[in-house]
């Protein structure tokens, strides 16, 4: 419930450690509603969720979250490193006050600072100040802010929102590998599942006030999708694996498109 609303009910998931889980659905489906019940930011009305073996509250600390819609101005100097930073610090949204820490603490502040920097394939442009920087580079840097913690848990909303189509696939990429090449628990919300299909372990599918979870080769069918919408959904098979396209399979669609990456072991 959000305020007298109920956003879904009926809805029962379970996402393995260490799984590449996505939120899928509509706009207003309630996909950041149900991240922030994860991160115990809001209460359910009823029903129970248990999040990192204990309650959401409790598993707070031990989840690197990402939320929707993250906007720089182009002019803010703030380089790409000091937002990593940021993630350390605990206050993400401020700038962190200046403080004595011993050299020993700032060399290792740094070096896991350049860890992440490198495993989200920042280097290049991580000093260089935020608000020059392209939305797929401002990307990486954000997921490296949220994964400075060493977190158990990855909650990313809306992460390719407004990236171009090669980097969607870099970026889908990047959380996949992540995801399988760690043992982070990753959880996603999209609402074009395409890029990130041939990676996901999970699938929880929210729409029109219901929700459905299970392995992509359950939920992501034609029926199943179909059903949830309201509207016709195709699911097409290629060499490559399914693509979903929304409406008729016509392929000159929006959401006729393919990445170009491949499964993980
Ligand atoms: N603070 C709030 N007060 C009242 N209603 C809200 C609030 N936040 C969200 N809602 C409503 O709850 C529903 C679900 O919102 P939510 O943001 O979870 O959707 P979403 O699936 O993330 O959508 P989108 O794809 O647009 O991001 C929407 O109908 C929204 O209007
Ligand atoms: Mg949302």
């Amino acid at each position: 419930m959000v305020g007298a609303k109920p956003i879904w009910s009926d809805l029962s998931f379970e996402i393995g450690p260490g799984e590449f889980a996505a939120v899928l659905g509509p706009n207003g489906a309630g996909k950041s509603t149900l991240l922030k019940a994860i991160l115990g930011l809001l209460p359910l009305a009823s029903g129970t969720l248990k999040v990192l073996g204990t309650s959401p509250a409790e598993a707070r600390p031990r989840i690197g979250y990402l939320p929707q819609r993250r906007h720089f101005q182009a002019d803010l100097r703030v380089r790409g490193i000091d937002i990593v930073g940021l993630g350390l610090d605990g206050d993400r949204w401020g700038l962190p006050l200046p403080r004595l820490i011993r050299p020993s603490a700032q060399r290792q502040r740094a070096a896991v600072i350049d860890e992440m920097i490198d495993l989200v394939g920042a280097t290049a442009f991580a000093r260089r100040p935020i608000g020059e920087l392209s939305g797929g580079e401002q990307q990486r840097l954000l997921i490296a802010q949220a994964l400075v913690r060493r977190p158990q848990m990855l909650m990313l909303d809306e992460p390719l929102d407004s990236l171009d189509l090669p980097n969607q696939a870099a970026v889908a990429a990047l959380i996949a590998d992540v995801s399988h090449q760690t043992t982070i628990t990753v959880v996603m919300v999209a609402h074009d599942v395409n890029p990130i299909l041939a990676y996901l372990d999970r699938v929880v599918y929210l729409a029109g006030g219901a929700g459905l979870a299970g392995p992509p080769s359950e939920v992501i069918t034609a029926e199943t999708l179909t059903r949830l919408y309201g509207t016709p959904i195709e699911v097409l098979h290629s060499a490559r694996g399914p693509v979903v396209v929304v409406g008729q399979p016509d392929l000159t669609g929006v959401h006729g498109h393919q990445h170009g990456g491949h499964r993980h072991p």
